[in-house]
């Protein structure tokens, strides 16, 4: 497999949507030490300091039907909350969609971007930003409260070679799995590794704030939420966990 590996970058999903798009086989991966202007979702930035985290894209061409690519993201922090937990032993949970949290913090983000050209996906890129070996003291005002690393979680350094090399593998695990089973059995996964289900959240929609509590997620990897008017399903947005 082609691996791209750079001292810094803009942002890996950048750099593998490049390559994608120039035709580059399926599992080509771009890592970098540092990224400059690392993208998280809803428009926000991802912090990147050199040589402290894993920050890594991968490129699929998955035969799959456009709709599924929201599933993607979910497989994608199945493979990865395995690879760390099997690594650190710290114990992170998956808030939906694809946050991975240890003790309420954020210690893994993902994102997905895709082209996709009528109805057919060309190629998808899965990008993950790891916190790997950043102290709590590191993280920038802005996000000190919400978010933390392995180190922290594990009280130790933790290897980003070993770490990296088991994501890998995990990811091509859970990758084969959809390949040969469909979703099915990644979501039933992705269940018993979930913080979100059986808890009371809030939902910030794009064009609607609601509360309730988090009962299942479904056949696409919508979240559904019962609430007093019913139950609602929520396919995007932000959902934030009460205390
Ligand atoms: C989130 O908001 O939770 C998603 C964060 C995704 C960050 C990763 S770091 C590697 C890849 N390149 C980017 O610019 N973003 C993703």
């Amino acid at each position: 497999r082609e691996i791209h590996y750079f001292s810094e970058l803009d942002s890996t999903n950048n750099e593998a949507k490049k390559l994608a798009a120039n035709g580059c086989p399926e599992g080509t991966i771009v890592v970098a030490e540092a990224q400059v202007t690392g993208r998280g979702r809803l428009a926000r930035g991802w912090f990147s300091p050199h040589g402290k985290g894993i920050w890594l894209s991968v490129v699929l061409r998955p035969p799959f039907n456009p709709m599924d690519a929201a599933k993607c993201t979910l497989m994608a922090a199945v493979g990865v909350n395995r690879a760390i937990n099997a690594v650190t032993g710290a114990g992170c949970g998956i808030k939906w969609p694809n946050d991975i949290l240890w003790q309420g913090r954020k210690v893994v983000g993902i994102l997905t971007e895709m082209s996709a050209e009528m109805d057919a996906i060309n190629h998808i890129v899965i990008g993950m930003g790891i916190n790997v070996n950043i102290e709590q003291q590191e993280f920038p005002s802005e996000i000190a409260a919400t978010a933390t690393s392995l180190a922290v979680a594990s009280g130790c350094q933790v290897s980003r070679v070993k770490l990296l090399t088991t994501i890998l593998s995990e990811l091509e695990t859970v990758y084969n799995s959809v390949k040969n089973a469909g979703f099915a059995p990644v979501l039933a996964d992705w269940k018993t590794q979930s913080i979100t289900l059986g808890q009371q959240v809030d939902v910030h929609g794009i064009d609607r704030s609601f509360g309730g509590v988090a009962i299942d997620i479904d056949v696409d990897g919508a979240l559904l939420i019962e609430t007093t008017q019913g139950i609602e399903r929520v396919l995007a947005g932000d959902v934030s966990i009460r205390p």
